[in-house]
This record gives C-alpha cells, sequence and structure tokens, in this order.
C-alpha cells in the first residue's frame, strides 16, 4: 500500500467538550469544509466536523479525499470523519492521521446513501454489529482512548433496530462519545427524529451522547437538550440554513433577550472570504457558493431576487457586486 502524503494538521492542545453550551458541527458532505468550519467556530460552534472521508480513499491517497482534510489553527478541535468496511483499512487510516497531527476521530454508521451502503460503510454497519465493533477497535486502537467517536441511527429500518445494544457494545470497546441521529437509515430524512431514544440512550450511557436530527433552530437545539438528556448537540441542516444557529444557542443559554445580532451583509461576505483564503478544493467554487450564499438569504423579502442575481454570476467578482447591491453597507 502506497504511502500517505497527507496534509499535517497543525497542532492542537484543544480538547473536545460535551456540554450543552458546546454546539458541535455536524459532519456534512459537500459542506462542511475548512471555510464553513471556521465560519461557524466564529459563530460559537464549540467542535466541528470533517464531512466523511473514505477510509479506503485516504489510503490510496485518492486526489479528491486528501483536500478534505485541509485544516488550520483556528479550526481546532476538529473531529475527522471516516467510513469504510474494512477495519484494515479504518484502522490505517487512523493511524496515518495520527502521525500528520489529526487528534479525533468518528466512524460514520449512519449515512445510507446508495454509494456509502454499496460499500456495506455508512448505515450499513448497522446491520452487521460484529464488523461495526472490529471497525471501532481498529480506529480505537490506533487513536488511543478518548479519541474515537461514532456517529449513529437507530438501525436500518423498525425490524433491525440495533440500539441500545450496539452503542453500549461500542462504549464497552472503548468508544469516547455516541452521536445518534435517531432515524431508521431507510427513512432518509422522511419523517420525524425520535427523539425519545435519546432520553433512553442517554440513561444508559456512561460516555457523552451528543444529539442529532431536526434540529432546525437554536431553540429546537436548547429544547432538545432540556428534555433528552443528550450532553451536547450537534447542528446540520440548520447550519447550512443560518450559521447564526451557533450564537443563537449561547445567546439562549445565558438567558439574553434577543437573539445573537445577525448581519446577513456580513455573513455573505464572511464566507466569500474564507473560500478565497482557504480555497476548498479544483472545483468551480463560483458555482457552488451560488447556492450556498442563496440559502442564507432564504426568507428575506428580496430572496428569490437576489437568487435570480447568483444564478447568473459566472465570476466570483460578481457574487461580491450582488451582495453590495441586495445588502449594501449601512451608511
Ligand atoms: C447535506 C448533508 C450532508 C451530510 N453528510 C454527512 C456526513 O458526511 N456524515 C454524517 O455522519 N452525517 C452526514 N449528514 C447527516 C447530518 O450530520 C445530521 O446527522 C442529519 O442531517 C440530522 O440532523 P438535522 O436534521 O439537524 O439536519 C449529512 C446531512 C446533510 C443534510
Amino acid at each position: 500500500m502506497a504511502k500517505f502524503r497527507l496534509p499535517t494538521a497543525p497542532a492542537c492542545d484543544k480538547s473536545l467538550t460535551f456540554r450543552p453550551d458546546t454546539p458541535w458541527l455536524a459532519p456534512l458532505a459537500g459542506y462542511s469544509d475548512l471555510p464553513f468550519r471556521l465560519l461557524c467556530r466564529e459563530l460559537g460552534a464549540c467542535v466541528a466536523t470533517t464531512e466523511m472521508i473514505s477510509a479506503k480513499g485516504l489510503c490510496y491517497e485518492s486526489p479528491g479525499t486528501l483536500p478534505l482534510l485541509q485544516s488550520t489553527t483556528a479550526d481546532q478541535p476538529l473531529v475527522v470523519q471516516l467510513f469504510g468496511a474494512e477495519a484494515d483499512f479504518l484502522g490505517r487510516a487512523v493511524a496515518e492521521l495520527r502521525q500528520a497531527g489529526f487528534g479525533y476521530f468518528d466512524l460514520n454508521m449512519g449515512c445510507s446513501v446508495p454509494k456509502v451502503m454499496r460499500q456495506q460503510a455508512g448505515a450499513a454497519l448497522l446491520a452487521e454489529p460484529e464488523k461495526a465493533l472490529a471497525c471501532a477497535r481498529a480506529m480505537i486502537q490506533e487513536a488511543g482512548p478518548g479519541r474515537v467517536g461514532c456517529k449513529l441511527r437507530l438501525g436500518l429500518c423498525e425490524q433491525q433496530i440495533c440500539l441500545p445494544d450496539l452503542a453500549l457494545r461500542l462504549e464497552e470497546a472503548g468508544a469516547a462519545w455516541i452521536t445518534l441521529h435517531p432515524r431508521y437509515a431507510r427513512q432518509g430524512f422522511q419523517g420525524q427524529a425520535d427523539r425519545s431514544w435519546l432520553t433512553r440512550l442517554a440513561g444508559q450511557l456512561s460516555i457523552p451522547l451528543i444529539a442529532s436530527g431536526d434540529l432546525f433552530s437554536a431553540q429546537d437545539g436548547v429544547n432538545c437538550l432540556e428534555t433528552s438528556g443528550a450532553s451536547c448537540v450537534m447542528y446540520a441542516r440548520g447550519a447550512l440554513k443560518n450559521p447564526y444557529i451557533f450564537s443563537d444557542h449561547q445567546a439562549i443559554l445565558q438567558k439574553k433577550d434577543h437573539p445573537s445580532e445577525h448581519s446577513l451583509r456580513r455573513l455573505l461576505l464572511r464566507h466569500l472570504k474564507l473560500v478565497e483564503s482557504y480555497p476548498p478544493s479544483a472545483r468551480d467554487q463560483t458555482a457552488r457558493m451560488r447556492g450556498i450564499l442563496s440559502s442564507y438569504v432564504r426568507g428575506q423579502p428580496f430572496a428569490r431576487a437576489m437568487r435570480i442575481a447568483f444564478c447568473q454570476a459566472r465570476q466570483w467578482f460578481e457574487l461580491y457586486d450582488i451582495v453590495d447591491r441586495f445588502l449594501p453597507p449601512q451608511a
């Protein structure tokens, strides 16, 4: 097997935190790249996760994989999420990542997209607890104690529920935290996240439990903390739509009268600036940011017109012009 040429992670002495006032940014394939993680951290995310990265892709130095590990000093503490179905590859990937300076890892056992399930990875592991445990053990062995978490769903479907057994066995194997998105894999994003499972599991685990699922606003997150017994929450689609969700979360916990101060202009410009500073990959960033910026302005009276303008932008500088046109600087 070829030796990796991994990007080196910046030195980090920041530990993970699992408290109600330390919300996490979820792994988000196609979105939780370095610029977005930095944006969310600036707005109050305390821990961030990379998107899922193929352990095999890492081992074979697949060109699409290594850029996903781009990081910087401000991007700490960082959890690298891996997916795979072979303990050997997962262990090797963690060993190399540790050597390159990465400190924390997560095993994806929740992704139900066909591309991942076909490889017997992601949520497919929920149907094979022994294999899932072997994968987790291989990662834990290479990472050391306190460094590996597992992100699960309830099971493949109602007839195949793997909780709480699998979570408890993962804890016994040395997992340092469990993240639960309480839906079945077959559901995708349909129906509602069933928070009663969080409560059940929180009562049985001794390690921290992170809640994920249908946390579309900071109030959803705080309600979930109050009712589920989870240690902390992880924002996913809520953060994609509104990265201020993290500062709103802090404001609610601090019992401030108003949500945190939002400035759409500042948000859009900051995201553009971060992408310029840390270009995520060779892909066309103008096309990519058109969609991302449009999602930030959804719900505004000018959202449709702005979205149409973004759609027509072909050059990077045009994105700035559109922001200036629709969200002029305050006099
Ligand atoms: C666009 C998108 C990409 C995602 N990518 C990942 C991923 O790479 N790894 C993972 O474990 N979960 C992934 N998820 C699941 C989220 O991390 C989260 O668990 C899920 O969206 C439920 O939270 P929410 O309902 O608050 O969005 C993704 C979800 C979305 C919407």
